[in-house]
C-alpha cells in the first residue's frame, strides 16, 4: 500500500489518509457569511473524491475578518447551522470534516477576485468596513497612513481572541472534528507576526515574543474549547519570501512551532508568503515542501505540505520520504474532484476505497 493511504493518528483522530483539501475561498455566500448549497456541493463532491481531511474555506471569526462581502463565516449559531450538514456529509463519506478559522485584518473589505480583489472603503461602498491591523501601514497601496485601518487597540485584539474562541466552540458544535488557525498569507494573525507589517511598540510588537503573543493567545483559547482527543492545526506562512527587509522567515517558523506544540498544537500546515507583495518566492512543484520538511526536522511536530502538488505519485513520495505527515492539495482538486480517488486507483490502493456508487469504474 501506498504511504499516501496509510491512516495518520492525530490524537485520538484517525484520517484515513494523507490527502487533504486545502482551504480555498468560495465568495459565494450572499453578504450574510451564511454556507449556500454552493459550499455544500463544492465540499461534498471532493470528500466523494476521496479525500481523507476536507478543510472548509477560510471562515471568519468575525464579519470584519472577512476578506470579501461574499465570505463564509461562524460569528453566530445561524452560521454554525449552516455548516452542520456539511461536517455530516463529510463524515459519512469516510473523510473528516475540517474547518480553517480566519481573521483578514488589513486585507479585509475587499472586492471578489473576479470583480477586481481591490480594496473597497467605507466612504465609497455601502458594504464595506473598516478594517483591523496590528499597525495603520504596511501592506502596498495604503504604505502611508490609511484612516479606513484600525490599528488594533488592546480591546480590539481581546475581542478578537473571543471571537477565535466562540468561532471554535460553534465549529465543534457544527461537528467539525480538526480546528485550523489561519496564521499564513498576510491575514491578520501573520501581520502580527512579521516585521514587515507588525510597527507596534506594545507587548504584541517589537521582538518576537511579542510579535507571536496573537498567535499564540488565539491558539491558546482554540485548544482550550477544542476537545483533548480532536487536533488542532495552525497554517502558517514558513517565510515572507522577503530578503531586503526584517521579515518573518523560517527561522522564527521554526521556532514558532515548537512553542505552538508546547500549547497543544498537533500540525503545523505550512505555506507561504502572501504578506506584501513585494515578495519573491521560488515557486514550481513542490516549492513550499522544504519549509515543511525543516519544521518537521527540527521540532518533530507533524507537517503539512501544500503547494504545486498535482501528481499522486509526487504527494506519494512527500509522505514516504519524511517530509510532510499530510499533503494539502488547492487547485488540482479544482480541477478534480476526484483527485483522491484518481491517486487511490493510480497508486493500486484497493478499488474498496472508492465510493460504492463509483466502483465499477475500476473493478
Ligand atoms: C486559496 N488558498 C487559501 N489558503 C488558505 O489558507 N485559506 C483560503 O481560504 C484560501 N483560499 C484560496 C482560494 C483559491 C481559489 C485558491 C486557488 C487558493 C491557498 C490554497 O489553500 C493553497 O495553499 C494554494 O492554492 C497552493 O496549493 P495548490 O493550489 O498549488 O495545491
Amino acid at each position: 500500500m501506498s504511504e499516501l493511504f496509510s491512516t495518520l493518528s492525530l490524537r485520538d483522530l484517525e484520517v484515513p489518509n494523507r490527502l487533504a483539501v486545502s482551504p480555498m475561498c468560495q465568495y459565494s455566500c450572499e453578504p450574510d457569511g451564511l454556507a449556500t448549497e454552493w459550499h455544500r456541493v463544492h465540499l461534498g463532491s471532493r470528500a466523494v473524491g476521496g479525500a481523507g481531511i476536507v478543510m472548509t474555506e477560510a471562515t471568519a471569526v468575525e464579519p470584519r475578518g472577512r476578506i470579501t462581502p461574499a465570505d463564509l463565516g461562524i460569528w453566530s449559531d445561524e452560521h454554525a447551522k449552516a455548516l452542520e450538514p456539511i461536517a455530516e456529509f463529510v463524515r459519512e463519506q469516510g473523510g473528516v470534516p475540517a474547518i480553517q478559522l480566519a481573521h483578514a485584518g488589513h486585507k479585509a473589505s475587499k472586492t471578489r477576485p473576479w470583480d477586481g480583489n481591490v480594496p473597497i472603503r467605507p466612504e465609497e461602498d455601502d458594504e464595506a468596513w473598516e478594517v483591523l491591523s496590528p499597525s495603520p501601514a504596511g501592506y502596498p497601496p495604503f504604505d502611508g497612513d490609511d484612516p479606513s485601518i484600525r490599528k488594533a487597540t488592546p480591546d480590539d485584539i481581546e475581542g478578537v481572541i473571543d471571537a477565535y474562541r466562540a468561532a471554535a466552540e460553534r465549529s465543534l458544535s457544527a461537528g467539525f472534528e480538526v480546528a485550523e488557525v489561519h496564521a499564513a498569507h498576510g491575514y491578520l494573525l501573520h501581520e502580527f507576526l512579521s516585521p514587515a507589517t507588525n510597527r507596534r511598540e506594545d507587548e504584541y510588537g517589537g521582538s518576537f515574543e511579542n510579535r507571536t503573543r496573537l498567535v499564540r493567545e488565539v491558539t491558546e483559547v482554540v485548544r482550550e474549547v477544542w476537545p483533548d482527543d480532536k487536533p488542532v492545526f495552525v497554517r502558517i506562512s514558513g517565510t515572507d519570501w522577503l530578503d531586503d527587509r526584517p521579515s518573518w522567515d523560517i527561522e522564527q517558523s521554526v521556532r514558532l512551532a515548537g512553542e505552538l506544540e508546547e500549547l497543544g498544537a498537533d500540525l503545523i500546515d505550512v505555506s507561504s508568503g502572501g504578506l506584501h507583495p513585494d515578495q519573491n518566492p521560488s515557486g514550481g512543484p513542490n516549492f513550499q515542501v522544504p519549509l515543511a520538511e525543516q519544521i518537521r526536522a527540527e521540532t518533530g511536530i507533524a507537517v503539512g505540505a501544500v503547494g504545486g502538488i498535482t501528481e499522486p505519485e509526487q504527494a506519494d513520495a512527500i509522505v514516504r520520504n519524511g517530509r510532510a505527515d499530510l499533503v494539502l492539495v488547492g487547485r488540482e482538486f479544482l480541477r478534480n474532484p476526484y483527485f483522491g480517488l484518481r491517486a487511490a486507483d493510480e497508486l493500486a490502493d484497493e478499488p474498496e476505497s472508492w465510493p460504492i456508487q463509483y466502483r465499477r469504474a475500476v473493478e
